[in-house]
């Protein structure tokens, strides 16, 4: 990983962090950091040995997720919502292609042309619905259902990293009825990461 990250082309960041001086998205700016935290994700999926897998990273951001697991040979299809520049810029940079995608409660993915066998979604924002408010349970269930249905291959894995979402309306990570929605279709939870690692998402 180190090689890899050594033969990254780091003036070109220097030009991309300039031309976008402003935006909340700067702080994926911090390239070392965050390939660092999704190696230690990849290292906990075990991302790190065995055959190639089809993963599907959703909100995939600036494209670090992807760039760490196809080092380890994996084949990665990200997605986003389009147009946020900053975000393209990064995943151009990481050689990540990225294609447009807005998740919408009770709306079911794109068909990729193929099944995954991990989908993963870091610090996601997905669930935010177009008035504000947080996916609920039942829209999360309905999300759960149409992965397991539509996405992944029999037996795949789903990995949900929440972030806190305090000033939103609805169930968020930690809620008991929601951990018991998630528990009910396989998840465990590491705290301390707010990951819910579904293995395999029933
Ligand atoms: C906090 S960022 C995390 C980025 C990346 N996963 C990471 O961990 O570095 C949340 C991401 O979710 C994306 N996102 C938010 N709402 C989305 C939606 N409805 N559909 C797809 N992506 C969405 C954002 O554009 C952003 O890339």
């Amino acid at each position: 990983m180190r090689r890899a990250e050594r033969e990254l082309d780091w003036p070109a960041l220097d030009r991309l962090a300039e031309a976008h001086p402003k935006g909340s998205e700067r702080k994926y700016l911090e390239t070392r950091k965050w390939l660092e935290r999704k190696l230690d994700a990849a290292l906990l999926l075990g991302l790190a040995a065995g055959p190639p897998l089809d993963i599907l990273d959703i909100g995939t951001g600036g494209g670090h997720f992807p760039y760490v697991a196809r080092h380890f040979g994996h084949r990665v299809v990200a997605v986003d919502l389009p147009e946020i520049a900053l975000y393209d810029a990064l995943c151009a940079w990481l050689g990540v292609e990225k294609h447009d995608v807005r998740v919408e409660a009770r709306t079911p993915l794109p068909d990729f042309g193929r099944r995954f066998d991990l989908v993963t979604a870091f610090m996601l924002g997905f669930n935010t619905k177009a008035d504000g408010t947080l996916f609920t349970l039942d829209d999360w269930a309905w999300f759960l259902d149409d992965v397991r249905a539509n996405q992944l291959k029999p037996g795949g894995r789903l990995l949900l990293k929440m972030i806190r979402q305090a000033e939103r309306c609805g169930p968020k990570y930690g809620d008991p009825e929601l951990m018991r929605l998630f528990a009910g279709r396989g998840a465990r939870f590491l705290e301390a990461d707010r990951y819910a690692i579904f293995e395999p998402l029933r």
